[in-house]
């Protein structure tokens, strides 16, 4: 059987270092695809990248999937090892994403995989799930923002999206604006220590006061440590910049939008830590451009991509990103 998938990355607009503690982000799935095509059948799953010089070789019953070799090919075991199909698939991909840049490319890549190689597409958080907790299996202890953005993707619409109960809105992107999208050419490193920190300073965090998806600002003088205070501010004060970018949004007040976006970023770098002098610095360029309403950081930050919401052409040297549909299968015969 030949199967081909299209699977997008995404862009978060606003909510970030959210959904691991069950709270609100606003993505959307982008015009930068990966692209998984080949034939059902066989007793591995054999998958060949343009990108990389070995391929992916692996077992339908591989038990380690973090320990496979090459690096890359550790993506395709977890979605082997989540799935377990009950025959192989011996295919190739490519893709329009810069690989590692911010812009969920190991998501666009595992939900494609999972879709090819039989995964039921029809409910797009069960699979985000299931895709997320592929991830983890090799090796990358990410939330499930990035696998619902990229499966469950609108075209011309953002999600908002509840990360504890998976339920999502599309909001309509007007016309009027462009998002547009730079990368600081910083790599990210998402296993990296400080990506599993921060989720560990939460957790402490919610221990004292509670979830932080329903935590209000009260209750932060109950956490002693400032350290872990200054985190959960983050995440509480986000989550309602998301729901306050969603009204925004919808009521056409960028100025308004673009503040927010700006105020998410100052908490991601004072509050949260993650940013980057890069990332100040390319953030700062942009406020500085006429017809630029906000920008910020977007991702996990460490580097990484920065979002800004403009004026049309008010960035005239990059191409604004659209909103676009979820992974899917486009043919299959
Ligand atoms: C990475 C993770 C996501 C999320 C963001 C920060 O992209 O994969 O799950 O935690 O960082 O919002």
């Amino acid at each position: 059987m030949t199967v081909e998938v299209t699977s997008p990355g995404r862009v978060n607009l606003i909510g970030d270092h959210t959904d691991y503690t069950g709270g609100l982000a606003m993505p959307m799935a982008i015009d930068l695809h990966t692209r998984v095509w080949g034939e059902r059948g066989g007793d591995t799953v054999t998958v060949r990248s343009a990108l990389e010089e070995a391929p992916a070789v692996i077992a339908l019953d591989v038990a380690d999937p973090a320990a496979v070799q090459p690096a890359w090919a550790r993506y395709v075991a977890g979605v082997v090892a989540e799935l377990r199909p009950a025959t192989g698939f011996d295919g190739q991909v490519a893709t329009t994403l810069p690989v590692g840049g911010g812009l969920s490319s190991s998501a666009a890549l595992v939900v494609g995989l999972a879709l090819a190689l039989g995964a039921d597409g029809s409910d797009p958080a069960a699979l985000a799930r299931r895709c997320q907790a592929a991830e983890a299996r090799s090796g990358i202890p990410c939330g499930v923002l990035d696998q619902m953005a990229v499966a469950a993707g609108v075209e011309g619409h953002a999600l908002l999206l509840d990360c504890e109960t998976l339920a999502f809105e599309p909001v309509p992107v007007p016309g009027d604006v462009d998002v547009i999208v730079l990368d600081s050419g910083e790599e990210r490193h998402l296993a990296d220590s400080a990506y599993a920190e921060r989720r560990a300073q939460c957790e402490a965090a919610a221990e004292v006061i509670g979830p932080l998806r329903t935590a209000g600002l009260d209750g932060l003088e109950r956490i002693e440590d400032e350290l872990l205070r200054r985190r959960a501010r983050h995440v509480i004060t986000e989550n309602q910049r998301v729901r306050d970018f969603a009204t925004a949004l919808r009521s056409g007040d960028y100025a308004a939008a673009g503040e927010l976006l700006d105020a998410s970023h100052e908490s991601l770098r004072i509050d949260f830590e993650v940013s980057t002098h890069r990332l100040d610095h390319l953030v700062g360029a942009l406020r500085d451009t006429g017809g630029v309403y906000g920008a910020r950081l977007t991702g996990a930050g460490f580097g990484g991509c920065v979002v800004a919401l403009t004026e049309p052409g008010a960035v005239p040297w990059t191409t604004p990103v659209r909103a676009s549909a979820g992974a899917h299968v486009v043919t299959m015969t």
